[in-house]
């Protein structure tokens, strides 16, 4: 459903923008194969462009006929193929919502468009592959379609490897759809209502089942409240399901070189993070000689934003910090974003909170290099990505213990770590942890080593690559 730099709301964009070129270093050639949100004439197509038309495909539903034509663009370094059907893609929105903010029309029917619109081409003028990589809910009835024979036969003997980048979002089928899909009644997968839950059907069928990291693989194989439903699913995937670790992409998040930021830096001078900071802060209109606290993420409830929240309103209050916020979400935490906002300004607190509610690339690439403590209360969180980021960056993260977060920072032990993490889900908590934070910020010999050791962790992407090729070998070979 992404791949930045030409789709991208959080994460999985940034994985699948990057994993293919660290593993053609493997030895693996890798494609990519998404939707062509808004057409050939959108946004998408001009971020890739140029695209070359190269096949087409048609997506049968029931009684329906769904045609797609298939381009490729070479703009990421392997090559792109953009599935283009009007119909469910014509418009520019990626999930829940059009450009303009409306439900979408066949709202359940996207993502089951594309996947078959994708498994006829694969049977008729794409290239040939020897396996699937497949990203989350929006392809996981793949195996399932091959599983009925759906496709081409050599395309229901592909092996799959599946990825969950989040538990969080299943992807249902309704009753309605799966019959007009034909696919054979599976009890195991039902919910309320007759709906599919597609993440399971993946995760039973698959020839292997990953996680975005080692930490969240125990979770979700032991916490229903994380898997929402899914653990014993887990739990029966056995050693067909592990936790690989996400990387970052160096050549796009680096201080050294992103042309973002104003200034940049290194470990061995970080003049130009200070500098950073003072620019950012003017345009913010905050008070660079303060700390400044920076979030950047969805607001959603998995980011923890129930915790967030009253969190940066209790440091506003009571500390010396600054806090900028960038995300886009849910509605109703979009307009909380506000009421905070509103409410420190009433208290004559205006210029402490710069709160930008929209999609920015490139101011979140500024506030991790000007921040000097990010914040990250995640609820639960499959690996994380702004968190890497940070400590890239030299910000340090505060950070709940779990998931990827946990398997990423090391807990500051008064004269160690690269980064600060808090146990307990509650706001209390979290500003502890951000309270500490500010303490060791104020020793500056400590804080020094700290953004040091951030700055020295490994976070490239070639260790996770080579465990893929490794598992994409082992299931062609069988
Ligand atoms: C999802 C997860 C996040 C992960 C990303 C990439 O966005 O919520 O934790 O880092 O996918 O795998």
């Amino acid at each position: 459903a992404e791949c930045a730099p030409f789709a991208k709301v959080g994460g999985l964009g940034d994985v699948v923008g990057a994993l293919p070129l660290a593993l053609a270093d493997e030895g693996v050639e890798a494609s990519v194969v998404m939707p062509l949100y808004g057409g050939p004439g959108g946004a998408v197509a001009h971020r890739a462009a140029p695209l070359t038309l190269v096949g087409a495909a048609t997506a049968r539903l029931g009684e329906d006929a769904f045609p797609a034509r298939i381009w490729r663009s070479d703009a990421l370094g392997v090559p792109v193929f953009f599935v283009d059907e009007p119909v469910h893609f014509g418009d520019a929105g990626v999930y829940f919502r059009t450009a303009d903010g409306l439900p979408f029309s066949h709202a359940d029917a996207r993502f089951v468009v594309f996947q078959l619109a994708v498994l006829d081409w694969l049977g008729a003028g794409a290239p040939a592959v020897d396996a699937l990589h497949l990203h989350d809910n929006h392809t996981a009835l793949i195996p399932a379609l091959q599983r009925a024979g759906r496709a081409a036969a050599d395309v229901c003997a592909l092996p799959t490897v599946f990825t969950v980048h989040s538990a969080d979002h299943q992807g249902e089928v309704s009753a309605d759809l799966w019959d007009r899909l034909g696919l054979p009644t599976h009890d195991a997968w039902r919910r309320e209502h007759g709906q599919i839950n597609a993440m399971q059907a993946a995760i039973d069928l698959a020839g292997a089942v990953t996680t975005v990291s080692p930490g969240y693989a125990r979770e979700l194989a032991s916490d229903d409240t994380v898997a929402h439903g899914l653990a014993a699913a887990f739990r029966h995937a056995g050693d067909r399901f592990s936790g690989v670790l996400n990387g970052i992409d160096a050549a796009v998040w680096n201080p050294a070189t992103d042309p973002h930021l104003p200034h940049t830096y290194t470990a061995a001078d970080l003049a130009g993070k200070a500098a950073t900071k003072a620019a950012v802060c003017a345009e913010l209109n905050l008070d660079a000689t303060r700390p400044l606290v920076a979030f950047v993420g969805r607001l959603m409830p998995e980011k923890g934003v129930e915790v967030l929240l009253p969190g940066l309103d209790t440091l506003v209050r009571t500390t010396e910090a600054s806090v900028a916020l960038l995300g886009t979400g849910d509605p109703e935490h979009e307009a909380a974003v506000r009421g905070l906002s509103g409410m420190l300004a009433a208290d004559g607190l205006g210029g402490r909170l710069a709160a930008v509610v929209a999609f920015d690339e490139r101011l979140a690439h500024r506030l991790y290099a000007a921040a000097d403590v990010f914040a990250m209360p995640s609820r639960s969180e499959p690996c994380g990505l702004g968190q890497m980021y940070a400590m890239a960056y030299g910000t340090p993260p505060v950070v709940h213990a779990t998931g990827g977060l946990r398997d990423t920072v090391r807990a500051w032990d008064g004269t160690a770590g690269t980064g600060f993490c808090f146990d307990a889900f509650t706001p209390d908590a979290f500003i502890a942890a951000l309270r500490e934070a500010l303490a060791v910020y104020d020793d500056a010999p400590a804080w020094a080593r700290l953004q040091r050791a951030a700055m020295a962790a490994d976070f490239s992407w070639s260790a996770s690559a080579r465990t893929y090729a490794a598992r994409y070998r082992a299931l062609t070979a069988r």
